[in-house]
């Protein structure tokens, strides 16, 4: 077939070179933008008197048609065209005629396809926001139910200080808070129209590219018509926000597979957000969070992998730039994926309070408390950190835990040890007693839920 360049060339494209440089077989997933960019086009070419006004009807009845054509499931799409682009404009002179030529003046693939990337990263990167406020929701459900249940914290991996559950979870709150920020700021970068720049220089045509943004909904236009289709920073952005938010739901799942192993058992999550064993009828894996995790490691890949390709490229648009697309694709499905999954695992899974109790019952995570009790009644820290290790060695020897001490015993490494010590050691009382602003004592959590609610409403309301 023949190609829509071919007037220089005088002979047949190699079949190999056809496959080896064809993105259609991935940016059909740009069919829609790439139309409805061309129906704003078409308008503002005919408002400016560049083409007649019958001829942008014709040329929109036509491209309706393509439209329909490919959302029905109709369309062939052809190698021998190339992009998605070129076999729209295919398809539209097949159907209206000669006049579907007239589509594509004043533009270049160049400008366009670059426009049809910022509309499907505005349209991706709004729905995500809304995928992260899901996410935060079930969170603030979850801790809105455990600002009471106390469990080991943990730094190192091994039990530090005991804390309110409702606080664990309201970390991961703040950090998709951050990423949604980031989404959310990146939308200023990304609603941005390239089209009308043209290949690289502009056009000699009286076009009005701030006509096209506002029929297309971008805030603004692209100042410099060589920036405009040469730099792929918004799609390096969108990546890079999104390794971040990967690496936030990583971290999660990570502790999700960790709590709901036999060793930890803090949690269960529903049957049906797990898996069985083909051989160990015993087994309930994890799988969502495990390949969650592992997932992350190819959002990252992409992004290393557009960085790589831009590196070294000169102005303006060079072919390179066509691997541009199938990683940002790829971290959009990962990015959909994972979050549309862990919003109802969080809100499905089982909160195991009396393990969590028991847990830390059972480990000296009280320690610093009674360190601070000896400040209290007149000791350095220094001094008082050296005697409840002692204290905390002595109760490991003879198998016991700070709060199995009697106060015979207390008082043997100094006579400051009273009875109230003993209160001092509950874990609930370690945890109440953490008042600093953005600790973990039940009363900063509410003050914490109250400002997370705010956030989400606030956003709810934008
Ligand atoms: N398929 C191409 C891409 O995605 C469209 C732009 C092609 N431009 C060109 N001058 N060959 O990058």
């Amino acid at each position: 077939m023949s190609k829509l360049w071919g007037g220089r060339f005088t002979k047949e494209t190699n079949k190999l070179v056809e496959e080896y440089t064809a993105s259609i077989q991935y940016d059909k997933e740009l069919a829609e933008e790439d139309i409805e960019g061309s129906l704003a086009h078409v308008q503002m070419l005919s408002e400016c008197g560049v083409i007649s006004s019958a001829d942008m009807l014709e040329i929109k009845r036509g491209l309706n048609i393509v439209l329909e054509n490919i959302q029905s499931g109709e369309f062939e799409y052809d190698v021998s065209h190339e992009d998605i682009h070129m076999n729209i404009e295919k398809a539209l002179i097949d159907e209206i005629g000669p006049v579907g030529g007239k589509l594509h003046t004043g533009r270049s693939r160049n400008d366009q396809v670059a426009t049809d990337m910022h509309m499907y990263l505005v349209k991706k990167v709004k729905l995500f926001i809304s995928h992260i406020e899901a996410v935060q929701q079930a969170i603030v459900k979850q801790a809105e139910e455990h600002v009471e249940t106390v469990l080991p914290g943990y730094t190192h991996l091994q039990r530090a200080q005991p804390v309110s559950f409702a606080h664990h979870m309201l970390a991961y709150f703040w950090m998709f808070e951050r990423d949604k920020e980031r989404f959310q700021d990146s939308l200023k970068r990304t609603n941005v129209l390239p089209l009308g720049a043209g290949a690289l220089a502009g056009t000699t045509f009286p076009i009005d590219r701030h006509r096209t943004a506002e029929l297309l909904g971008f805030e603004a236009v692209y100042p410099n018509s060589m920036d405009a289709v040469s730099d792929r920073d918004f799609i390096l952005e969108f990546l890079s926000n999104a390794s971040m938010l990967m690496m936030h739901m990583s971290r999660l799942s990570e502790e999700m597979v960790i709590w709901s192993s036999q060793e930890f058992q803090f949690i269960e999550l529903d049957d049906s957000f797990c898996t069985g064993s083909s051989i160990m009828p015993q087994k309930k894996n994890p799988d969502v969070p495990e390949l969650l995790r592992a997932k992350t490691g190819r959002v990252y890949g992409n992004l290393f992998s557009l960085l790589t390709v831009l590196k070294g490229l000169p102005l303006a648009y060079n072919k390179d730039m066509q691997e541009d697309k199938e990683g940002m694709f790829d971290t959009a499905k990962t990015l959909d994926g994972a979050l549309k999954l862990l919003a109802p695992m969080i809100a499905t899974m089982t909160v195991k309070t009396e393990n969590m109790k028991q847990a830390v019952n059972e480990d000296y995570s009280n320690a610093t408390d009674i360190a601070d009790y000896l400040v209290n009644k007149g000791m350095t820290f220094r001094e008082s950190h050296e005697m409840i290790g002692k204290i905390v060695l002595y109760s490991i020897q003879h198998q016991k835990y700070l709060l199995d001490l009697t106060l015979q015993e207390y008082q043997t490494f100094t006579p400051l040890f009273e009875e109230d010590v003993f209160d001092i050691l509950k874990p609930a009382n370690v945890m109440n007693a953490r008042k600093s602003y953005g600790g973990t004592s039940p009363e900063q959590i509410k003050v914490q839920l109250e400002l997370a609610n705010h956030h989400l409403k606030v956003k709810e309301s934008v």
